[in-house]
């Protein structure tokens, strides 16, 4: 299969944001691009943008004046839906509504050539069902691209149940043409992106509704901790809650109340008040006029940090078995070397050494990574409270560490310490933490901290979508990485940490709340079982 001929012409309908910026990146591929709109002005207005957005490139040099002027000459407004009948593929970029879509196809299908491929680029609704009504349903296609066109390179190309597979391919060998990054995926409620970023929003709402830390405090952990760009409050702020709220009540429905997906009812009342993000000048943070009247909600705007404490001269970690049954736990060497590196570094004297429980302990028990400081024992989280863990160790002094993408590099860590804790014993870890380098920053003790918890569900619900047929592991990578920029794909990051770390907090999590929302992926069961990974 291939991508189409540049000699073919492209069809694009709705010339709003998306329309614009499909029919700029299909130009400038070199693609004659016919842009139609019901609202004449909506493309005249879309052909001026491009242009201007394409000088703009030329002034940076990042196309040539020459590719500029000739990009701008292939675009080419269609009057009537008549003009596009020569294309042979129509991408579909109008409001999002089922009838509408079905009415255009319907009339596109009277217009244009038996070959020519229909593609939409609707972002929730069913594809399978956008074709249904089609006299030939098998030459249609999700191609789902993002906002803003130009800048994201990912597009999910989507399969209803009658699309063909060589026009599924044809879509997605053109995506590429376009200087894309492609990915396959079955028609099913939130594709890839919709669906696996839920958790990324749902968790930060539960951390919040259940006090673990303000807004500001969670999007610092998730940005400095976690290395996601955006922390989930500030990046909902730029989405608009209303949107947001929308995008998850549409999943939650689509997958019948799955309760994985459930709303969450601050959100909920930020929409109910207006407090929508940027757009509306305030939502958990102030934007604008806002910004010098409001004061900002929910959250301080600094995000909580320890107060200095004195340096520990020593520190001592070891593998230690945990309480709960479960096979090894292979992230936790590779965490201890970069934490002890970073200790060491800071003149601290570390010594690695086999806790008496561990010694002789069978290959493939449980184990998990503890530091021990000044009475301290210190672990890694693995979705038990802290408090759960102290009770369960029988060791009061528990304190627990978040997950951070690199432990060499991070900036930040965020901290939990058991209800039990001796003050003198948790400040002593912060001081450890505060030597090594990282801004310290506690959370109130919540099961699965932030970074966890949140990666961990990442991870299960891209397992799903991979257990359930509806991408590869690198198609789930590739999209959470290129869709909305994550510093790792879920998976890669489950093989990182380990799949056992990860089946262990997702248990715990299923464990300590009782609920359905945390139960683990079959998948994730399954490459433990076995002792696989999801990339070699
Ligand atoms: P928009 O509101 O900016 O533009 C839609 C355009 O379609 C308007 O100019 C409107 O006049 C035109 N239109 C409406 N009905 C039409 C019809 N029957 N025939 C021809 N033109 C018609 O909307 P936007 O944001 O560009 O979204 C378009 C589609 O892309 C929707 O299906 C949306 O769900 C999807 N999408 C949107 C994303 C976003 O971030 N805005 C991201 C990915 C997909």
């Amino acid at each position: 299969m291939a991508a189409l001929d540049k000699d073919r012409v492209v069809a694009v309908i709705g010339s709003g944001a998306m329309g614009a910026g499909i029919a700029q990146v299909a130009a400038v591929a070199g693609y004659t691009v016919k842009l139609y709109d019901t609202r004449p002005e909506a493309v005249a207005k879309a052909i001026s943008d491009i242009a201007a957005a394409l000088n703009k490139l030329v002034t940076k040099e990042r196309i040539s004046a020459v590719d500029c002027a000739a990009a701008i000459a292939r675009l080419h407004a269609a009057v009537t839906l008549a003009d596009v009948a020569g294309a042979a593929l129509v991408v579909e970029a109008i409001v999002e509504n089922l009838d509408v879509k079905r009415k255009l196809f319907a009339e596109l299908e009277t217009l244009v050539a038996d070959d020519c491929i229909l593609a939409t680029n609707t972002s929730s609704i069913s594809v399978t069902a956008i074709a249904a009504q089609l006299r030939v349903p098998a030459r249609l296609a999700g191609m789902h691209f993002f906002n803003p066109v130009p800048l994201m390179a990912l597009v999910e190309v989507i399969s209803g149940l009658a699309t063909d597979a060589a026009v599924a391919q044809t879509v997605y060998d053109t995506a590429a043409a376009w200087g894309k990054n492609p990915v396959h995926a079955k028609s099913t409620p939130g594709f890839i992106v919709n669906r696996v970023a839920r958790p990324f929003y749902a968790e930060g709402w539960r951390l919040l509704n259940e006090q673990a830390a303000d807004a500001a405090t969670v999007d610092a952990v998730m940005r400095d901790c976690g290395g996601f760009r955006m922390g989930p409050f500030e990046l909902m702020d730029l989405i608009g809650h209303d949107v947001n709220f929308s995008v998850t009540q549409s999943v939650f429905s689509a997958y019948f109340n799955d309760p994985r997906f459930t709303p969450s009812v601050l959100q909920q009342e930020m929409v109910n008040a207006g407090f929508l993000g940027r757009k509306s000048g305030r939502g958990f943070y102030s934007y604008g006029d806002a910004a010098v009247a409001g004061a900002p909600l929910h959250s301080a705007l600094q995000p909580q940090a320890e107060a200095p404490q004195p340096k520990p001269e020593y520190v001592s970690y070891t593998v230690e078995p945990g309480a709960i049954g479960g096979a090894s736990h292979a992230a936790g060497g590779v965490v201890a070397d970069a934490l002890a590196a970073r200790l060491r570094a800071s003149g601290i004297a570390v010594s690695h050494r086999k806790s008496p429980e561990t010694r002789g302990h069978a290959a493939g028990a449980d184990e998990a990574l503890a530091f021990h400081c000044n009475g301290a024992a210190v672990f890694l989280t693995d979705g038990r409270s802290a408090t759960q863990r102290a009770r369960d160790n029988n060791h009061p002094d528990t304190v627990l560490f978040d997950l951070a993408l690199d432990f060499g590099s991070a900036k930040r860590i965020a901290l939990s310490c058991s209800d039990q804790c001796a003050p003198a014993a948790y400040q002593s870890v912060v001081g450890l933490f505060q030597a090594a380098g990282f801004v310290v920053t506690r959370l109130d003790d919540v099961p699965g901290m932030a970074v966890m918890r949140t990666v961990a569900m990442l991870a299960n619900e891209a397992a799903d979508a991979v257990n359930q047929g509806v991408c590869s592991a690198s198609a789930a990578d590739i999209a959470m990485q290129k869709g909305v920029n994550y510093p790792r794909g879920p998976l890669a990051w489950a093989d990182a940490v380990g799949i056992a770390q990860i089946v262990t907090v997702l248990s715990n999590l299923a464990a300590g709340y009782g609920e359905d929302r945390y139960r683990v992926s079959p998948l994730l069961r399954r490459k433990l079982a076995n002792g696989g990974r999801f990339h070699d």
